[in-house]
């Protein structure tokens, strides 16, 4: 059984996933609308990944007995300087997410529970990964410039 205090960290964690979700749509949209086609898929792939990390703290949750609670998921903003900008937000957005999850990890180890640390772990790993793929598309664009964005984009396409 998951502690209250663990229980609100997760739940706090699991709006934070929805509206990174969001906020990767809305990226989606912006993309889509300047015709970076590559781009805009790209980042509906990562919207649908964080509604993964959703589902998959609700279901530990569940599983761990305790309650998982939808709430209210706050705006998104829409619309960036330039494609640049928009990453750009990714990557501080994610390196936020990771220092949200670090202390999702420190309430679970106080309340010494190591279950939900080891669940937890995963996310921290995956962070890893997910601060370093907009890390690494930033210094993709920052090589090619402008002129090169569309072969950025057109291998973006590619993620499935
Ligand atoms: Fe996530
Ligand atoms: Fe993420």
């Amino acid at each position: 059984m998951l502690s209250k205090k663990l229980q609100e960290a997760i739940n706090e964690q699991i709006n934070m996933e929805m509206w990174s979700a969001n906020l990767y749509l809305s990226m989606s949209l912006f993309f889509a609308k300047k015709g970076f086609s590559g781009f805009s898929s790209w980042m509906k792939v990562q919207s649908k990944e964080e509604m993964e990390h959703a589902y998959s703290m609700m279901d530990y949750v569940i599983k761990r007995e305790g309650e998982a609670i939808i709430k209210s998921v706050g705006d998104v903003p829409n619309a960036w300087a330039s494609p640049l900008d928009a990453i750009e937000s990714v990557y501080k957005h994610e390196r936020h997410v990771s220092e949200l999850i670090d202390k999702v990890v420190d309430v679970a180890a106080a309340e010494k529970d190591k279950a939900s640390q080891d669940f937890l772990w995963g996310f921290v790993r995956e962070q890893v990964e997910e601060e370093a793929s907009a890390k690494d598309i930033i210094d993709k664009m920052k090589l090619a410039g402008d002129n090169g964005i569309f072969y950025i984009d057109a291998h973006l396409g590619q993620r499935k």
